[in-house]
């Protein structure tokens, strides 16, 4: 295993065992809400936005518990949006992370209230005062996150997503950033607001982040055409038989191939002004851009 896969699967671990600290676990009949939120966010995800998210914690020297904090609740939208993409009314998925979606696993009205549940589990950790002494700076990573994944974030992207967009590349970019994009930004957003960077690093971060989430997008697409189901552990050829439109779909693979190359080219000249503090950062673009699940 190379340094970055290692460390992803630590950090994977990590963040775990912090997610099974934090979230609510009940004896009266609710505790089905609970074990399904449990099954959906413990699920064994690649947990690529906490990996982020403690990544650059760690470059900015902040403090562990805080970030390992912000990193759950991030990783509690990204299981909220999965439960809720994989519904019979937006994707209508039967596998995810290798085991039934949580609406089979349970039913569709209880994978309904698991998500809702964990997009506030979420906003309770980032506002409890274990997350940070300062008021204001939780106030502010719970503006980051929200914008990340409301209406003009996540759930805006998979509006657009779902309506469909036909051909339009640059409707298909937006709502790219949106989906995806918005919610990887957030993983190095977050971090940022901790440690009260702005100026530059904010500026150079962000930039890597947005070349970071379109490739990544591009390979989750390049995924449902090309890769195995047991690689992935979800259904494979669905964006083109639901007449998804991504650059997949509407370019073909190749030309999609040729984007990426074209980001993989130019993302890392974003962390020049951290210098070698970065070489995780640097490494980790490379293993999501070849990634093969
Ligand atoms: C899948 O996310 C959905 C996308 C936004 C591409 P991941 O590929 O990060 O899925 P997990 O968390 O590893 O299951
Ligand atoms: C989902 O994109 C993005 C989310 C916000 C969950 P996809 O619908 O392509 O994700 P998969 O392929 O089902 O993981
Ligand atoms: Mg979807
Ligand atoms: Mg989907
Ligand atoms: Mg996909």
């Amino acid at each position: 295993m190379g340094g970055v896969e290692a460390r992803l699967a630590r950090d994977a671990d990590l963040v775990t065992v912090a997610l099974d600290e934090l979230l609510p676990r009940a004896d009266g009949p609710e505790s089905r809400l609970m074990e399904a939120m449990r099954y959906a966010a413990l699920a064994p995800g690649k947990r690529l936005r906490p990996f982020l998210a403690l990544e650059t914690g760690r470059m900015l020297a902040l403090d562990g518990r805080s970030v390992l904090r912000a990193a759950c609740a991030i990783e509690c939208i990204h299981a909220y949006s999965l439960i809720h993409d994989d519904l019979p009314s937006m994707d209508d998925d039967d596998l995810r992370r290798g085991r039934p979606t949580t609406h089979k696993a349970y039913d569709e009205a209880t994978a309904i209230l698991a998500g809702d549940a964990l997009q506030s589990a979420a906003f309770e950790i980032l506002s409890h005062p274990d997350t940070h002494d300062d008021g204001a700076i939780r106030a502010e990573l719970v503006l980051k996150l929200a914008r990340a994944a409301g209406a003009q974030g996540m759930c805006g992207g998979q509006m657009i997503d779902l309506l469909g967009v036909g051909d339009d590349l640059g409707t298909v970019a937006r709502m790219q950033r949106m989906k995806t994009g918005a919610l990887i930004a957030a993983s190095f957003e977050l971090p940022l607001a901790l440690a009260q960077a702005s100026g530059a690093k904010h500026h150079a971060l962000m930039g890597f982040a947005q070349d970071l989430g379109l490739a990544y997008q591009i390979v989750d697409d390049l995924l449902d055409l090309e890769a195995d189901e047991a690689d992935v552990g979800k259904r494979v050829g669905k964006d083109a038989e639901a007449g998804k439109a991504n650059f997949v779909t509407l370019l073909g693979a190749e030309a999609a191939r040729q984007r990426l190359a074209v980001i993989a080219q130019q993302v890392k000249a974003h962390l020049e002004p951290f210098g070698p503090a970065a070489d995780f950062l640097r490494e980790t673009a490379d293993f999501v851009i070849h990634r093969k699940a």
